[in-house]
């Protein structure tokens, strides 16, 4: 079955809404190492953190924490810089996803450049290997990125579905098809992929017909539901719906 991994930033964006600035083992709530247990508890894969330049809502010692008491991988999603590799060799994740960082943005808006950045990135995917994480370039359903991820030696993908998710009819059928493409593409190169941006419940039955896929990553519509049935109840529903796909 295609994994699940659970994204808990916004657990950590309720909680700086109130208390940013002060230390998050002083701060009590909502937890995140409670998201995480709940996401764990409903069934998720693996936990996701993104640890933005800006900290603007996952902190270090949160993916410190998930990842000391949390039996499951974690996924930490990082901009591509050499500060963050330092975070990384503290936090030692299992899988790393790289994405490109704007201070400005409301989220992570496009994919990362790989094709024009090919040599910083080859070097910082073959640093977070010698630390033993698995890494995937977040990327747009876009064949020059496709082959340069495989380039680069990285060894999965996530293709950004974000436009798919954001629009509708034949704009949004035209996304699709761009994701099966790079879906085909990068299974050909002998990446391992995955997905992940806005990816709510009802797109699921679409989401399926993307081929080779192993790993949706979910985070926003998760904790929205979460505010109404809990946690670990909206993973179990995802999850469900991922087991019929
Ligand atoms: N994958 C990546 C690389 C992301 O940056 C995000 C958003 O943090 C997600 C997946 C999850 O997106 P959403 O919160 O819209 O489900």
């Amino acid at each position: 079955m295609v994994h699940l991994g659970v994204n808990i930033d916004h657990v950590a964006t309720l909680r700086q809404a109130r208390y940013a600035g002060e230390r998050t083992a002083a701060v009590p709530e909502p937890s995140v190492l409670d998201a995480a247990r709940a996401a764990m508890q409903g069934g998720a894969d693996s936990i996701t953190l993104h640890v933005r330049e800006d900290r603007r809502h996952m902190q270090e010692e949160d993916a410190l924490a998930v990842r000391h008491e949390i039996p499951l991988p974690l996924n930490l999603e990082m901009g591509a810089t050499d500060a963050m590799l330092d975070v990384a060799s503290r936090v030692r994740p299992n899988f790393v996803c790289l994405v490109p960082e704007r201070r400005q943005e409301l989220t992570t808006e496009g994919g990362l450049d790989v094709a024009a950045r090919r040599s910083p990135l080859r070097e910082l995917v073959a640093a977070l290997a010698e630390q033993s994480a698995r890494v995937s370039m977040f990327i747009d359903p876009d064949p020059e990125q496709v082959h340069a991820s495989a380039d680069i030696g990285a060894p999965m993908v996530e293709l950004h579905t974000g436009r798919f998710a954001n629009t509708a009819d034949r704009e949004q059928d035209q996304e699709l098809q761009r994701l099966i493409a790079a879906a085909s593409l990068a299974h050909s190169l002998g990446l391992e992929v995955h997905v992940g941006h806005g990816i709510r419940l009802s797109h699921l039955p679409l989401i399926a017909r993307i081929p080779h896929l192993t790993e949706l990553n979910i985070g926003h519509t998760l904790i929205a539901r979460a505010i109404f049935v809990g946690l670990a109840q909206a993973v179990r529903e995802m999850k469900d719906a991922l087991g019929e796909m």
